[in-house]
């Protein structure tokens, strides 16, 4: 593209958008953005024709790369029948199928799909079918939820009463509904020192607390599975989850997953609660559903929950909720592809020698520099949490903008990555490779080098 044509595009962006999550008036000044044109396998390549490694997967959602030719061809095979038509009132052949197609590879117990358009509306739905369901089952005091801090389910404002940030959403406070709140073991670990097995407890009896102080008022425990994503990958083990959600029945409540991030192969299995053993009683889907192609999110629940519903026009126990796009045929199409794509290429399978090849690089980069203060990962998602001062648990104030300094000099070496505060999050489609894996690790850490200007503490490399 010649210069003339970037500026004008740079200048139309500036002059016309506003993006999200963005502070405007630093992006503004920014008169090199990146400008995407086109994508090839884990590559972007932006109207200039550079070529960067997506580190984040276009934020958590591409999973067998860019253009892959199975979901371009069901793209293209649907847009000549049909782009779009309701589910209110009608039915489609791709709805159908992928509906049937996941609850085949949900964990066992769900059985009902209803279809949104992104992460958010498939919490927002989860919230308030919960809600009803309890009204509906002649339980009307429980209408409380509990989640986890620093949980994250979106940015519709019950997704956002469910996840409050006080950096995010400090501003919405007032129109926030309640919500119980119980630390993850992260949080007893990470800025308490406790040991793993001593913040587990910890947490779980902190839970354990608010659910019995509440007897008979929650309507459902609310869990991002395995990681908390947009917290900073916080991880947690498969049998805290297993033992919360006990901890939760016993009380009554109803079990979401939150598996909108986590779901589809991103923690090594195709959703993150398989690896506790656990089923919820409602599940959301979103990100990579369409393998990262088009805006498509699903809730799945179970019979039990279904058949709560279910009764005559007047006694108004319909779930009264939708969006003029769900269920679109063009996302279903894609999505139907991308469940074949896992099958076919036996994708998970695939990632395992990836993941640990993804663990010992993490490793052999940032344990022991003097910059780290924690390395989490969950098969494929990862985080690492970079301290002016890890010992002293001291950040470097919000204004220096570290992490985002980082991963700016990270695109020197060809790799998109974008942080969560001083968090470097590495998220990778699943199609990454072994090299890919280096190169993007090794972006990072030159990143590290030049911003934070730190070195090694033990091993140097
Ligand atoms: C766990 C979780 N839930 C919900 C969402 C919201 O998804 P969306 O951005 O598609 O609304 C996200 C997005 O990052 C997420 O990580």
């Amino acid at each position: 593209m010649q210069e003339d044509d970037f500026s004008r595009l740079v200048a139309l962006d500036h002059r016309y958008l506003w993006h999200p999550f963005t502070q405007m008036r630093a992006w503004m000044a920014d008169n090199d953005p990146l400008l995407i044109e086109r994508g090839e396998g884990n590559y972007l390549i932006d109207v200039r024709g550079r070529r960067y490694l997506d580190g984040v997967a276009s934020l958590w959602c591409n999973v067998h790369g860019h253009r892959k030719a199975e979901l371009d061809r069901a793209l293209a095979a649907q847009a000549t029948r049909i782009a779009h038509s309701t589910m209110l009132g009608l039915s489609h052949p791709g709805a159908a199928e992928l509906a049937r197609e996941l609850i085949a590879c949900a964990p066992p117990g769900l059985t009902r799909v209803f279809y949104s358009d992104s992460g958010a509306e498939a919490v927002e739905v989860a919230l308030r079918i919960a809600a009803q369901y309890w009204q509906l089952a002649g339980q009307p005091r429980r209408t409380r939820f509990l989640t986890l801090t620093e949980s994250y389910h979106g940015d519709t404002l019950g997704s956002v009463s469910l996840g409050f940030s006080d950096r995010f959403h400090r501003h919405l406070q007032p129109l926030l509904f309640p919500v119980l709140k119980a630390d993850s073991p992260h949080v007893y670990r990470f800025y308490r020192g406790l040991e793993a097995q001593a913040a587990e407890e910890a947490a779980l009896a902190r839970a354990n607390e608010l659910l019995t102080q509440n007897t008979g008022e929650i309507a459902a425990l609310i869990v991002e599975p395995l990681v908390q994503g947009a917290a900073g990958m916080w991880t947690h083990s498969a049998g805290y989850l297993r033992r919360l959600v006990e901890l939760a029945r016993a009380e009554g409540a109803l079990v979401v997953f939150d598996e909108v991030a986590t779901g589809f192969g991103r923690t090594g299995t195709m959703f993150a609660c398989e690896q506790a053993g656990v089923s919820p009683d409602l599940m959301c889907l979103g990100k990579g559903i369409t393998g990262g192609y088009m805006p498509l999110a699903a809730t799945l629940a179970t019979e039990r929950v279904f058949e709560a519903f279910l009764g005559e026009p007047e006694e108004f126990r319909a779930f009264y909720y939708g969006h003029t796009y769900t269920g679109n045929p063009l996302a279903t199409a894609v999505a139907l592809a991308n469940l074949e794509i896992f099958r076919r290429e036996r994708v998970l399978d695939r990632i395992q020698p990836l993941i640990d090849h993804l663990r010992e690089a993490l490793a052999k980069r940032f344990a022991g520099h003097s910059r780290v203060a924690d390395i989490r990962q969950a098969g494929l998602m990862a985080g690492v949490e970079l301290m002016e001062d890890p010992e002293r648990r001291r950040p470097w104030p919000v204004a220096a903008q570290v992490g985002s300094r980082i991963c700016g000099a990270a695109r020197k070496y060809e790799v998109f990555l974008r942080p969560l505060g001083d968090v470097l999050v590495f998220m990778p489609p699943l199609s990454i490779t072994t090299q890919e894996i280096d190169l993007m690790l090794d972006a990072a850490l030159y990143g590290v080098r030049e911003i934070a200007g730190a070195s090694q503490r033990s091993e140097s490399r």
